[in-house]
């Protein structure tokens, strides 16, 4: 039995969020597995009606769960920041979520960007630093408001964070078992401290594995690679903030952020499974959403719990309805409503989900 936290969180979260758990209650059905899930209303309305975001009782409370699911967070009505520092980096930086897993993967009949590029050219994992690097909040002003205003923001790496962070990253591409390449991204000419540290621990490590090809890219020409070859790529490990950026454009080329879905694991504690898009205000309550995203997140949270096969069904049935069943990726042009992709996928699960 496993217990989840579910945190729809803001604007069209609740809707995808909804929809994953349809396609889980299905699925665990048919592979016979049992779960239960618990509902948190934290986000932007809860804080805008009591002035809350999530405190340190609330993730002492979290972390009983065996995992997260997460909708969106983001308010219109909320400052930029609050709730995006308050909530979603709280979470990941007080439940030590320190991997930040989001693979690349253009499903079948996903239209994609880049001319010529086909399911089998965009298939990649990044693995980003989630817990360090410039998303601490460390760093601060001096001479505010003045012309001689100074504003730091301190890139933190510890040896520690980074050798953790690279070694998951080395572990997973040899378990993907593919090209056996790992791509360091990073700026070694430029942060000639940070990513120094970055380059040593890389090689340090690398040194445990002798089976995976040590690759490198600056995170401009990685941005570069991303949009010419993609399929080059296997697993690329990078900062949080590379890791932020880079994977936008990684959701830009699997078909846009309708289908882009990502972990924030804690291997030895709880972890949170999330589409990476936001809360998308202006589609909210109108059923256009799409959910794909949110459902691959519910797929790799499965997958995370131990249920591989289960995962590796709802990631099928996901194909098949990209492949066959969606007109488009994007909100309001996908032939259906929200609740009917979720359908579909579900029609689509082995025995059309009705184990
Ligand atoms: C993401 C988001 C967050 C980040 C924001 C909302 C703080 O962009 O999950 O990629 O920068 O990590
Ligand atoms: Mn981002």
């Amino acid at each position: 039995m496993y217990n989840i936290a579910v945190l729809p969180g803001d604007g069209t979260g609740p809707e995808v969020v909804d929809e994953a758990l349809k396609v889980l209650t299905a699925v665990a059905k048919l592979r016979g597995f049992e779960f239960c899930t618990t509902r948190y209303d934290f986000g932007g309305d809860r804080y805008l009606s009591t002035g809350k975001i999530i405190d340190d009782a609330d993730i002492t409370e979290l972390r009983r769960y065996d995992a997260i699911l997460l909708g969106a967070v983001g308010h219109p009505d909320v400052a930029p920041g609050v709730l995006e520092k308050g909530l979603l980096l709280k979470l990941r930086f007080d439940l030590d979520q320190y991997i930040n897993l989001r693979p690349v993967k253009l499903y079948p009949g996903v239209e994609c960007p880049l001319a010529g590029k086909t399911p089998a050219d965009i298939d990649f994992v990044v693995v980003r630093e989630n817990t360090e690097g410039l998303y601490t909040g460390a760093g601060g002003f001096t001479y505010k408001g003045t012309p001689n205003e100074v504003a730091m923001q301190i890139m933190c790496n510890t040896r520690h964070g980074v050798e953790r962070c690279i070694r998951y990253a080395f572990e997973l591409t040899r378990k993907r078992n593919r090209k056996k390449m790992l791509t360091l991204c990073a700026k070694t000419n430029v942060l000639t401290f940070a990513h120094d540290l970055w380059w040593r621990a890389f090689n340090e490590v690398g040194e445990e594995y002798p089976d995976i090809k040590k690759d490198y890219a600056h995170v401009d020409a990685t941005c570069m690679w991303m949009v010419k070859n993609p399929e080059y790529f296997d697993v690329i490990v990078t900062c949080n903030m590379f890791g932020d950026i880079i994977t936008d454009l990684g959701a830009m080329i699997q078909g846009g952020m309708g289908v882009a879905a990502g972990g924030n694991i804690n291997p030895v504690g709880v972890s949170m499974f999330e589409p990476i898009g936001g809360s998308a205000p202006k589609y909210t309550g109108k059923s256009v959403i799409n959910p794909v995203a949110a459902v691959a997140a519910m797929a790799m949270m499965i997958e995370n719990l131990g249920e591989i096969e289960a995962a590796h069904a709802v990631e099928t049935a996901i194909m098949s309805v990209t492949a066959n069943k969606m007109k488009s990726m994007s909100a309001g042009k996908m032939g259906h409503s929200t609740s009917q992709v979720g359908d579909l996928i579900v029609e689509a699960l082995p025995d059309g989900g009705n184990a």
